[in-house]
């Protein structure tokens, strides 16, 4: 029988949560600025990897909003959607609910039509000749005001059937849940699935805050919602998934390493945990890094990375018969294994 990594890099699985913006490859940067004229503020792919050193979750957000700097055209979002895709489908990914950040484009007056339709031309072409599913979610940055969140909202109305669902995300302190009320309640009202960032660098009571003030039905990160028990217990019983991302974590320094990482005892505590690559580009790792790391450094056993991947489908927005056919074909996989 194949070794337990070897497994786990072949078994189907969903991927939550991942910025199209945090997947664009240096090599795929230089590729954009040469075709777009876009003169680097790096000698070389090495240079500006040898960039991706972080300190913390602001230090990263600086070199991300910096990159998206080569994305001028259509086909370069397109180029961007694909080249995630392409690689996802070698980790063995039948599914992906990616994070679209329309705000860090328009305010470099990239119409909203340039991104979405290059995305979402895309998204059509890897369903139909890779069968990778996909929904889109439109993520708001925290640090801008909520008034900016509200034009964001109105300017990507044409594209709002093909928006799956919304999302907050960028810098966490100083910018609480509370902030964007009043947007998140409108969402609602148009029907859109919800989502937020929260109790990543924040301490826990902002994911409170998200699941009470915003309504929203998955967490992205939670890791720190450890440090409140109540939370934990509630998190427990209701099943509210969190789309955790263990490397993203360490090269963020919110823990040391994937040894310290508490992804393993929130699984066993009963939540519903899930394990993405967040921003892999940046991070050097997609979602089987991320996984295989996990496994290795916490020992988890068959039947937790079993219960990651069924947490995938289980915490997707995919209607419950897709969930319920992926889920059959994970537990065949495991039983041909
Ligand atoms: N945007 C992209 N990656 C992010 C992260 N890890 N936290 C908050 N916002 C992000
Ligand atoms: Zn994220």
């Amino acid at each position: 029988m194949a070794d337990l990594d070897t497994l786990v890099a072949g078994m189907p699985k969903a991927e939550l949560h991942m910025h199209l913006e945090g997947s664009l490859e240096a090599e795929l940067t230089f590729a954009l600025a040469a075709r777009n004229g876009v003169t680097m503020p790096y000698a070389s792919v090495e240079a500006l990897r040898r960039a991706y050193a972080f300190t913390n979750l602001q230090s990263f957000l600086d070199l991300y909003y910096a990159g998206v700097n080569v994305l001028l055209q259509p086909q370069d979002f397109y180029d961007l959607t694909w080249a995630y895709f392409a690689r996802a489908k070698q980790d063995n990914v039948v599914h992906a609910e990616l994070f679209l950040g329309p705000q860090g484009h328009t305010a470099r007056n990239i119409p909203m039509a340039t991104v979405f339709d290059g995305v979402l031309r895309a998204l059509d072409d890897v369903e139909q000749k890779l069968g990778i599913t996909s929904r889109l979610i439109m993520v708001f940055q925290r640090h801008q005001t909520e008034d900016d969140g509200f034009r964001c909202l109105e300017a990507s109305a044409p594209w709002h059937k093909r928006i799956a669902g919304v999302g907050l995300g960028g810098a966490e302190i100083g910018h609480p849940p509370q902030k964007f009320a009043r947007l998140f309640a409108e969402c609602t009202k148009r029907g859109f699935r919800k989502v937020a960032h929260a109790g990543e660098e924040g301490p826990a009571e902002f994911v409170v805050e998200a699941l009470d003030v915003l309504g929203v039905e998955r967490i992205d990160h939670g890791v720190r919602a450890e440090e409140d028990p109540a939370l934990v217990a509630r998190l427990a019983k209701s099943l509210v998934p969190l789309t955790v991302c263990p490397i993203s974590n360490v090269k963020l320094k919110v823990f040391p390493d994937l040894a310290h990482h508490n992804v393993k005892r929130l699984l066993r505590a009963g939540l519903c945990v899930t394990i993405n690559s967040d921003d892999p580009s940046y991070f050097g790792g997609y979602v089987n890094d991320n996984l295989i790391g996990c496994r290795r450094a916490l020992d988890l056993t068959r039947d937790d990375v079993y219960r990651l991947a069924r947490n995938s489908f289980v915490a997707s927005f995919l209607s419950d018969a897709d969930k319920a056919r992926h889920i059959r074909q994970l537990d065949d996989y495991w039983t041909s294994v």
